[in-house]
């Protein structure tokens, strides 16, 4: 529940992307947020009140004129207790609109009344491509920019009209992780973390191969609590099925190898680096080009292994590291005698903090704990889903960035 406690007016104009609201709306309130919907007339004509009131829960404002408010200024009332208003939707018209600060409908209204330094605008463009590339529209999106309102990007993609290109609204559930980003405080802004993780997959043969029980989960939740802090992220996956947190360049790769060449070659750029993949310690010397097959053309038991390069200790021993420029964090993941293990890994690793999680227990799984090493002591993180647990690393790494 990312956004439990917070109040968000979810403003709707016209544009057949409202069907998306609705879908939006149902996430607001699954994350924990209470929704007050405010449509515009034309909002109306592409999805009814009623849908939204189910949604939302509450009855929905569509006029300035509504007699239900007490005092009767909705556009005073309804945004007061807001956290944010966020108009998904955001027509060119209604750009327009707020750029020349008009206020003839309840939702206009609304948004120049709300106290802005305490209730911040939040808006999602969803136009035609001609009209989003249009000079006026980028006029007045570069005008509400530096009035303060914060635009989420558009989609690219097939349009409803028929045509191609950019100005779609964003789908509902990126629209959700935005939100939910630009509620987190900023701590890593101005920083590039980089991140390794899931497991690697070292090639037998072409159709298999040696790999381990990493689901890239947690290195997935630091990417993402990464960027939500602010940071510029770079997140270096093995193969795994998980989609790429939104704001993060993700780099595809397979073997350790494959995966210490990546993260060696974008460490110039990196201020911090967590080394949370579960990397594959041994490699087949040679892979075979064919099949190995039972009838004694492959010899499996004669395998010979080289050891894969370790990404974490050649990362902290990179003068950038060495000289406080690059903060590498280690990951331990042991099946017993945690602090023991993850304390010498620490110092073997050369590694200023390293982070020990029972590995059987989190495999695959969405909550995890962990045990935060470092040349003071150490901390414990209790049980938790992963991405509250990233969060909370994130601000714990950004502290100590912040005093060194
Ligand atoms: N690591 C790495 N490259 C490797 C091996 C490990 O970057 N080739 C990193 C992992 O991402 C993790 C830390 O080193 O942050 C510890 O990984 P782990 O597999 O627990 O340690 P190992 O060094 O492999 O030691 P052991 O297998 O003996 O526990």
């Amino acid at each position: 529940m990312d956004l439990k406690g917070k109040h968000i007016v979810l403003g709707l104009t016209g544009g057949i992307a409202c069907y998306k609201s609705a879908e939006f709306c149902r996430g607001l309130i699954k994350e924990g947020a209470t929704v007050q919907v405010v449509m515009t007339q034309a909002a109306g004509e592409f999805i009814t009140p009623v849908t939204m009131q189910a949604l939302s829960g509450r009855p929905v404002f569509d006029s300035q004129w509504d007699a239900r408010a007490p005092n009767n200024m909705a556009h005073i009332g309804l945004s007061r207790d807001a956290d944010a208003i966020v108009v998904a939707p955001c027509s060119a018209d209604f750009m327009a609109k707020l750029a020349q600060g008009r206020a003839d409908d309840l939702l206009s209204l609304m948004c120049l009344a709300r106290p802005a330094a305490s209730v911040p605008l939040l808006l999602a463009p969803a136009m035609n491509r001609e009209m989003w590339i249009h000079p006026a529209t980028q006029r007045n999106l570069a005008l509400l920019k530096a009035d303060g309102a914060t635009l989420f990007d558009v989609g690219n993609g097939e349009q409803a009209c028929g045509e191609t290109g950019d100005g779609r609204m964003l789908e509902p559930q990126e629209l959700l992780q935005d939100l939910i980003a630009f509620f987190q405080p900023k701590r890593m802004a101005g920083h590039h973390v980089l991140v390794t993780a899931g497991p690697t997959f070292e090639a037998i043969d072409p159709v298999r191969g040696i790999t381990n029980r990493s689901s890239g989960k947690m290195g997935f939740a630091i990417a993402r609590a990464a960027r939500e802090a602010g940071a510029e992220v770079s997140l270096i996956a093995g193969p795994v099925g998980l989609p790429t947190p939104r704001g993060v360049t993700r780099i595809d790769v397979t073997s350790a190898q494959e995966m210490f060449d990546a993260t060696l070659a974008q460490a110039d750029q990196a201020s911090v680096f967590f080394a949370t993949a579960a990397v594959a310690d041994w490699r087949p010397a040679t892979a075979a080009d064919r099949k190995i097959k039972k009838d004694g053309s492959g010899d499996i038991a004669a395998m010979e292994f080289v050891e894969n390069p370790d990404i974490l200790a050649a990362m902290a021993q990179l003068p950038r590291a060495r000289s406080g420029h690059l903060f590498c964090v280690g990951f331990a993941a042991e099946s017993h005698d945690l602090l023991a293990h993850a304390s010498a890994k620490r110092l073997r690793k050369g590694v200023p903090v390293l982070v020990g999680n029972i590995g059987p227990a989190t495999f695959g799984q969405d909550d995890n704990a962990l045990l935060i090493i470092d040349a003071q002591g150490t901390q414990e993180m209790p049980r938790n889903n992963k991405m509250a647990l990233a969060r909370a690393l994130i601000e714990n790494i950004a502290m100590r960035l912040e005093k060194s």
